[in-house]
């Protein structure tokens, strides 16, 4: 399955939530970017400008990367993509993909929240910087202060969480990204989801989606 939304509205979240549930890898092409960067591999150098500025990572570097990580055997049984795909040429590219390799999508969720929650969620965000989990100051404390609970790394702000690069992310979600909803709703495959609320209730809505028939909303 594919999470769609835009910044800051919960998809690292729900990601690892249905990860765990489906026992199915989480691909997060952000997460894949920034472990780049901190490991200074060439990939990671390139990426750095663009996600430093708020900008998409040029599509030939994103859908080469994704091609490579669905090649891993532990693929093989399903996988949740998180922030991929965000262009059209993505979006292509993944049916291709998919279509080459005999596998299909099972869904697309499209998951929004209101724009004043969007903004406090990122600003309060704070992350692991060993394994990327996703904590907020005020939602979703750490059990211990600036501490992950899962594997004791230390709790870091993303560089790109600043307001004006919040912005500048938030435009290129709209001017890109957006229209892929369009694309996926012709394809019979969106499922729209209401992000407002807490993660549990959220992920309750998710859970009901996917059983639920395409065209029905949560
Ligand atoms: P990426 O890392 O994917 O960033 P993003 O899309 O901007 O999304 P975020 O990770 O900021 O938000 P999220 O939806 O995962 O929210 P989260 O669960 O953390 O991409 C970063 C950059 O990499 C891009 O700008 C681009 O440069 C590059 N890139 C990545 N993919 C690319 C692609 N395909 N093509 C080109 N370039 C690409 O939650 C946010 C906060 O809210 C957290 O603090 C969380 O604890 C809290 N929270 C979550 N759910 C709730 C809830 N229900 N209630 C209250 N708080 C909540
Ligand atoms: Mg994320
Ligand atoms: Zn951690």
């Amino acid at each position: 399955m594919v999470l769609l939304g835009p910044p800051g509205v919960g998809k690292g979240t729900q990601a690892r939530l249905l990860s765990k549930t489906f026992r199915i890898p989480e691909i997060g092409t952000g997460d894949i970017f920034r472990n780049a960067v901190k490991e200074r591999t060439p990939m990671g150098v390139a990426a750095k400008t663009f996600m430093d500025a708020g900008k998409l990572v040029p599509d030939d570097v994103t859908i080469g990367l994704v091609e490579e990580r669905l090649r891993a055997d532990d693929t093989k049984g399903g996988f949740i993509l998180d922030g991929f795909p965000r262009t059209a040429q993505q979006a292509t590219a993944l049916d291709a993909l998919v279509h080459r390799n005999q596998l299909h999508l099972d869904a697309v969720l499209e998951i929004t929240v209101d724009p004043t929650e969007l903004v406090r969620r990122l600003t309060g965000r704070r992350l692991c910087a060993v394994c990327q989990t996703p904590y907020h100051l005020e939602s979703a404390p750490s059990r211990l202060p600036d501490t992950c609970d899962r594997c004791g790394g230390p709790l870091v702000q993303r560089p790109d969480d600043d307001e004006a690069t919040v912005l500048k992310r938030l435009d290129e979600y709209e001017r890109k990204t957006k229209p892929l909803t369009e694309y996926y709703r012709a394809a019979g495959l969106l499922k729209a989801i209401d992000g407002n609320g807490d993660v549990e209730s959220v992920n309750a809505r998710i859970m009901a989606a996917l059983q639920a028939p395409v065209g029905e909303t949560a």
